[in-house]
């Protein structure tokens, strides 16, 4: 028999002193979360002296433990800061290390503070803090890409640029407009981040293992030093749900999925094909082997690490699916995905803004890529509707057969002569030509949420004071 590291036997006096027989080294293998819980230490502790504060206040625990309790936490805190824990899968948790290191240290005191908890209410309620201040930290995040984004879209409200449906050249835009698409998106976003954080902020502390506890608590009194809204309602839903950590999977995967639209768009557009925007050199790479390449891969990562932010959602809507009420072990299996997801995201977000904040734009090529493809075909079949009086669908004819026209001669549209528009639409006169030019297609769309400068501007301005 090998000899029992000091963690092991650590463990048998916590968890274990009814089984005659050792764990397997395999069993302490798939039954630990340290490597990855440790990083709730924080959080564990913080809620551990809420719980010891409350039990003193409830006479639980006298006084003199409750300082001992609390200075020897102190005490957990700084050696795990300092790299100075020993951490050790026989002790299974961030849970079990705290309290294990705190009862060396502090003696009979420390084996008092699991009075009225559970590890399944303790760990429901780390969690949730761990997972509200990274959903805080996403907000900032999204705060930072907003205010890049506006600060663009400010520079740019008279940027003309192709707008596309099914990746074909559509009609005129300003690049203004397209960023402030993205604004939205991010919008949206952010409001879901506050929605989860509403609905997480409530506190699972007292619930204990599932059924409460016979000891006199005050879960206000926890709920309310932890930041939280409320204790939970229901001890069994407590220690059982997820839903704080799906719901902040699902607006990250969300989120991700808007990062990753605009990443394809980087991409794209800063390939020479389209040469609109150049990404940069802070956030480009070279090739190993091509010298000349300028690759733009934290677009092309933002887009690629999309998939393990959906994924992460997916594995844990599995591992919920199906799990009987209340507490299972299945369920130290959120904290990966939840984890990768929400740093992920964060670090996405990041590079988004710095992206964003350094996009050079060249706004003659813009300009150049949005006059091809006859983008302005809808604002003739429209002048032909006003001006003309045509029914649309006979504007709409008139103009298919003026751009086979034009492609036959291959020329633009208001290099057509006069004359032989005239001979397909008769009713077609001189000023025609002014609704064909870019600026005034672009201007011509000032229906609300248009792509005119005028409501681009009033976009911007409500833009700065609902997010900035
Ligand atoms: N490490 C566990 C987790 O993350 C803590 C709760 C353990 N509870 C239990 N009864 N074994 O879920």
């Amino acid at each position: 028999m090998t000899a029992k590291s000091p963690a092991q036997k650590k463990s048998e006096g916590l968890l274990r002193r009814h089984f005659k027989g050792d764990a397997s080294e395999v069993m302490n293998k798939i039954n630990a979360s340290i490597d990855v819980d440790q990083r709730l230490y924080a959080q564990d502790i913080a809620s551990s002296k809420a719980h010891c504060q409350m039990l003193v206040a409830q006479c639980v625990l006298s006084p003199s433990d409750g300082e001992a309790i609390e200075s020897g936490l102190d005490a957990v805190c700084a050696e795990i800061e300092a790299g100075k824990m020993k951490f050790d899968p026989a002790l299974e948790d961030i849970h079990m290390h705290v309290e294990a290191r705190l009862t060396e240290l502090i003696g009979e005191p420390g084996k008092r503070l699991h009075t009225a908890r559970s590890r399944n209410d303790q760990v429901a309620t780390d969690f949730r803090l761990w997972v509200r201040e990274a959903l805080d930290g996403l907000d900032r995040a999204f705060n930072d890409l907003h205010a890049v984004l506006i600060d663009l879209a400010g520079d740019h409200v008279n940027t003309v640029m192709p707008g596309f449906t099914h990746s074909q050249p559509a009609q005129p835009v300003t690049f203004a407009h397209y960023l402030m698409a993205y604004v939205e998106m991010f919008g949206r976003d952010r409001d879901r981040i506050k929605d989860a954080r509403a609905r997480l902020n409530e506190c699972p502390l007292g619930a204990a293992a599932l059924a409460g506890t016979s000891f006199n608590i005050d879960r206000e009194m926890t709920a309310s030093a932890l930041g939280f809204d409320r204790p939970t309602a229901n001890s069994i839903d407590s220690v059982s749900d997820r839903d704080f950590a799906l719901e902040a999977l699902s607006v990250s995967a969300i989120a991700a999925v808007h990062l990753s639209r605009l990443a394809e768009e980087l991409v794209l557009w800063s390939s020479p094909a389209f040469a609109m925007v150049r990404l940069p050199d802070a956030f480009s790479t070279g090739s190993s082997i091509m010298p000349q390449k300028r690759n733009p891969d934290a677009a092309e990562l933002v887009r690629g690490k999309t998939g393990r932010i959906i994924g992460s959602l997916n594995s844990l809507l599995m591992t919920m699916k199906g799990l009987s009420l209340a507490y299972a072990k299945d369920l130290q299996e959120d904290k990966e995905p939840t984890f990768d997801s929400l740093d992920t995201l964060l670090l996405c977000g990041q590079a988004m803004a710095g992206m964003i904040g350094g996009l050079e734009v060249d706004k003659e090529r813009m300009r150049l890529l949005a006059g091809a493809g006859y983008s302005t075909a809808t604002d003739l079949a429209d002048w032909l509707v006003r001006v003309g009086g045509l029914a649309f669908r006979d504007a709409y004819n008139s103009v298919a057969a003026l751009v086979r026209l034009a492609k036959d001669r291959d020329c633009a549209l208001e290099d057509l002569p006069l004359v032989e528009m005239q001979k397909i639409e008769p009713c077609v006169t001189e000023s025609v030509f002014e609704v064909l030019s870019l600026d005034k297609s672009v201007a011509s769309r000032a229906s609300q949420g248009g792509t005119a400068q005028v409501r681009v501007r009033e976009a911007l301005i409500a833009a700065k004071a609902r997010y900035l």
